[in-house]
């Protein structure tokens, strides 16, 4: 997978800024606010279907326009392909590849891969179950279309069993036939959800562990931590029919999938309570370097890495490790400084200043 050119219109702080990609390392400095970020967030975008921060789509308009482009060149088994993202300033993102329509966000992540590093990683480790399922479900969706239609349909009859366990509980009741068309309908979503997800841990454990065990020689161990202790359809059905009482009591929804968790262990301690800030950067790095051998494993294709003022943050052995990985790879680092480069191998140089990008070496 490699991006070879970038067109930004009136994206973000670029009016019109167009940039050519080495297909190995680039590195984009500058000073804050520049628009470094900008320029991954809009690689980003055709890899997720949408962005890694803006909380709606028209925010990546710039300021005083009435829409925006993106084009992307880039290169995906042997093969060439210019997608285009539009925002038409009505609240509405397009996407087109090769000119054609994609109306699917799933057909869209299928075409192109990135996995972007940034000092939020920190959350996975250290934050709430949330973040951790946020990552599971990005990192699957995007390979499997079916884990996305699952998690839809999940939602969707989540939210109508909460509106029903509002109505329930106002109005006194203990149960309620259509209780149980939900509850079937979460059944069969979960058994398959948990299915993907129980996969996916057990891949991305290993391809973790190794990595920490490279960099510091610890053992880390990673787990599914199903909130429903039932996988298979009927069994779960079972459990939520018994519990509903308290589903009613507490008017919204006790049990389910958006409750999973992960498991963080290093050198048998629970990575969350007891490991110290360097293990669990080490631990956050080695999550996103497995999911990058993850999507590489079921793609046979090594995704564009984006790795965002992170290089700064990490210590040498750290960073030493995480150079060496990227070496074969196309990598797009953004910084402040190339000081923290001890080595910049040939890396393609760009400095951003105020929306606009030059290109300024090797
Ligand atoms: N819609 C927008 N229109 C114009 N400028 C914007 C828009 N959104 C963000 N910006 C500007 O982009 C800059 C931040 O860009 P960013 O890529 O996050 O910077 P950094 O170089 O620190 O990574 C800020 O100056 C901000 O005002
Ligand atoms: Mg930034």
């Amino acid at each position: 997978m490699r991006v070879k050119n970038l067109t930004l219109r009136n994206f973000r702080n670029y009016r019109e800024q167009s940039i050519s990609f080495s297909p190995a390392t680039n590195i984009i400095c500058g000073n804050n606010a520049n628009g470094k970020t900008n320029i991954l967030e809009a690689i980003y975008i055709f890899g997720y279907g949408k962005s890694c921060r803006a909380k709606s789509d028209d925010e990546m308009i710039r300021f005083g326009c009435g829409s925006s482009w993106v084009t992307m060149e880039f290169e995906s088994g042997g093969r060439e392909f210019t997608a285009v993202m539009n925002l038409s300033g009505d609240g509405r993102k397009s996407f087109t590849v090769n000119n054609i329509p994609v109306k699917r966000l799933s057909r869209l992540m299928s075409y192109f891969h990135a996995v972007l590093f940034s000092p939020d990683d920190l959350t996975l480790v250290k934050g709430s179950p949330s973040a951790r399922r946020r990552f599971m479900d990005a990192a699957i969706c995007r390979l499997y279309p079916n884990y996305f239609s699952a998690l839809s349909e999940y939602q969707k009859a989540a939210s109508e069993k909460n509106i029903l366990l509002k109505q329930l509980k106002k109005a006194g009741k203990k149960s309620d036939e259509y209780l149980s068309v939900w509850n079937e309908q979460l059944a069969a979503s979960a058994e398959r959800i948990m299915e993907y997800r129980r996969s996916f841990v057990s891949e991305l454990a290993g391809f973790a562990a190794k990595i920490q065990k490279d960099i510091s020689s610890e053992e880390l161990k990673t787990a599914y931590e199903p909130s429903l202790k039932q996988d298979d359809k009927e069994s779960i059905l079972a459990f939520l029919e018994e519990n509903q009482r308290r589903e009613i009591e507490a008017a919204s929804m006790r049990y389910g999938i958006q409750r999973d968790d992960i498991s963080i262990f290093i050198s048998d301690r629970d990575a969350r309570l007891f490991a110290s800030q360097g293990q669990q950067r080490t631990a956050a790095l080695a999550f996103k370097i497995a999911e990058a051998d993850y999507v590489f494993s079921k793609t046979e294709e090594y995704p564009v890495l984006l790795l965002d003022d992170i290089l700064s943050e990490l210590d040498i052995e750290r960073r030493k490790y995480l150079w060496e990985r990227i070496l074969d790879k196309q990598v797009m680092i953004t910084c402040t400084d190339t000081d923290i480069f001890e080595n910049r191998r040939g890396a393609k140089l760009f400095t951003v200043n105020s929306g606009t990008v030059t290109v300024s070496g090797p």
